[in-house]
């Protein structure tokens, strides 16, 4: 899968991304990443490629040319079909089933924006484009934001992650969060690993994570379970889970 950013700061993502399973998928090539920098369609000697907001007010604002000509020359180079995406604070929330729908594309551009964002019609004007926000926070630029897009999509392609690091069971992919983990040892500063985990029995263990799950998701993140429907064993746990607090 090849990763198009489009940045003034490839550093910064190197930084990030060389590390572990990424790391591995950018050495043996799984994922190519290719910077291309703006500033080389700046219209002007400074390589500059923001101007101040028609209206008035503080920072700066990123022209059309500089992005909307590198988008144009990765697009020039490619016979792929290829999903743009804008990073800015204002974008639609991004989650694992988005990263899910980005790992069908073979080739993807990402713009980094930095100052106060981007000229509006760079949106309008970019076909197969979406805007993306990782949070509602904001960042001083979207290079953080670029990597993790890059790492999230990156760990779903078959064979990124080893066996034993399976990101099918992992929190988000079912809906749900995930279980708690126990490691050794059995017992550190007086607390012990819950005894189900220790019994060998796989049916209670999967029974006891599937609860464990949805009285996290429950607690913590209400608003997953209001947009996923339970099954009926599912349903039956979050009863006894509710049961429970009820005693
Ligand atoms: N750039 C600045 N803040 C951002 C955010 N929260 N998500 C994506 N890009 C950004």
């Amino acid at each position: 899968m090849k990763f198009n950013i489009i940045t003034i700061f490839p550093d910064q993502l190197m930084q990030t991304l060389q590390f572990g399973v990424i790391g591995r998928a950018i050495e043996n090539r799984t994922i190519e990443l290719n910077f291309i920098d703006p500033r080389e369609f700046s219209d002007n000697d400074y390589g500059s490629i923001d101007d101040k907001a028609y209206g008035g007010g503080p920072g700066m604002v990123m022209q059309v040319e500089p992005i909307l000509s590198s988008i144009e020359k990765i697009k020039k180079e490619s016979k792929n079909n290829i999903q743009t995406v804008f990073l800015t604070p204002q974008g639609e929330q991004y989650t694992q089933k988005q990263a899910e729908l980005f790992m069908k594309y073979n080739e993807i551009i990402i713009v980094s924006g930095r100052y106060e964002g981007f000229d509006e019609r760079l949106l309008d004007l970019t076909e197969n484009a979406v805007e993306i926000s990782i949070g509602d926070y904001v960042l001083s630029g979207g290079e953080i934001a670029a990597s993790v897009i890059i790492d999230s999509i990156t760990r779903l392609i078959p064979g990124v992650l080893g066996d034993d690091q399976s990101a099918v069971e992992e929190s988000f992919t079912s809906g749900l969060l995930d279980h708690p983990h126990y490691t050794r040892p059995e017992i550190v500063r007086n607390k012990e690993v819950p005894n189900v985990l220790l019994s060998g029995n796989h049916k209670a263990i999967k029974r006891w994570r599937l609860k464990q799950s949805i009285m996290k998701t429950f607690k913590k993140r209400p608003d997953l379970l209001k947009k996923r429907k339970l099954s009926k064993e599912e349903q039956l746990l979050l009863d006894e889970y509710l049961d429970e607090l009820d005693e």
